[in-house]
């Protein structure tokens, strides 16, 4: 078998009209909404990894300061030959679990960005000659089909990635990842936490404007998929921190009365002065918050690390 291969779980019609069904509700409810998931074309993931590098985007220094100092004690918790990662993006931290993990055999990394896959996938297998690499082009929060890889499984799921669904969301997505573990296998699960207003709404509104053009992304999207006539400059970039919810919101707020037509949908949608569009929450949590929701879905904590400012945590948990 080749080191490197990329399957597509789903026909591109059914991402096309995921797409659809997505933009036509999210646009017709109040407030209006749109998934994340949308943000991710290739410049979508370009963006992304510049955030990475942003002097206001933490999470991705302290996750990978967690990793680099305890990438040995997860490798030797899970013993996986196999790594699944969900939403994998550039795979770049991933690397110092694949330094440590002696034994592995398969790498699974899963995303909705096919040229994030591609790319990640093909610098690996160059770097890796003996790492099989097994992309899926998959939505995690569908049902997942993992190939037939040798156990036991360690699935990732880093970058606090989860905190971008509602909790609601979050129990189904843990159910789902606990009924892809048989005993032996775990999660590491990377989680921002709660910490002060100021450096959560810099992290999501940096002053060079790297975020504020990655929210816009989602609108140039739809407009090349669905044909819509989104003009991005009439919508400003806005994140706020909800102390209730204990998430960060992104929003795009109309800057003028405006309709945007979506010729695909057949929709035209009215947006009056100063009406938001929420595109992304960005949940923030606490041990036994995190704790809890594992239990929930049938998964024992075992490990929670912290990066040394304690911004960010890395837990382990495992079939309970
Ligand atoms: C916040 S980025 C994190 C990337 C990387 N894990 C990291 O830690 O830097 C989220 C990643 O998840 C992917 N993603 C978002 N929603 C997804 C979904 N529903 N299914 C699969 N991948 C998704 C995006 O394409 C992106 O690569």
């Amino acid at each position: 078998m080749s080191p490197f291969q990329i399957t597509r779980t789903l026909p591109e019609d059914a991402t096309e009209a995921a797409l659809r069904s997505d933009v036509l509700r999210g646009l017709t409810t109040d407030p209006k909404t749109l998934p994340p998931k949308w943000f991710y074309d290739a410049h979508g993931s370009e963006l992304f990894e510049r955030i990475t590098e942003l002097p206001e985007y933490y999470p991705t220094r302290a996750e990978r300061e967690i990793l680099v100092d305890r990438a040995p004690e997860i490798a030797a918790a899970s013993g996986a030959r196999t790594l699944v990662e969900l939403g994998s993006g550039s795979s770049d931290k991933t690397r110092h679990l694949l330094d440590a993990l002696t034994d592995l055999r398969v790498y699974v990394p899963v995303d909705v960005s096919e040229s994030a896959l591609t790319l990640a996938g093909q610098a690996l297998v160059a770097e890796r000659p003996a790492l099989e690499v097994h992309a899926l082009i998959a939505d995690f929060t569908a049902s997942l089909a993992l190939p037939e890889t040798p156990g036991p499984r360690l699935v990732a799921f880093l970058g606090g990635t989860i905190g971008n669904l509602l909790p609601a969301e979050r129990g189904a997505f843990l159910a789902s990842v606990r009924a892809l573990l048989r005993p032996g296998d775990a999660l590491l699960l990377g989680t921002d936490l709660v910490k002060d207003e100021e450096v959560l709404v810099r992290a999501y509104d940096d002053a060079a404007g790297v975020t504020a053009a990655f929210n816009k992304n989602v609108l140039a999207v739809v407009n090349r998929e669905l044909g819509a006539d989104f003009d991005p400059g009439a919508f400003d970039h806005v994140a706020l921190w909800d102390p209730r919810a204990e998430w960060i919101e992104m929003r795009l707020r109309a800057r003028r009365t405006q309709t945007v037509k979506v010729p695909a949908l057949d929709l035209a949608v009215d947006f009056a002065a100063g009406e938001e569009l929420r595109t992304e929450i960005s949940a923030k949590f606490r041990e036994e918050g995190v704790r809890t929701e594992l239990a929930t879905a049938g998964l024992a904590l075992t490990h929670w690390w912290t990066d040394r400012a304690d911004r960010f945590a890395l837990s382990l948990s495992t079939v309970r």
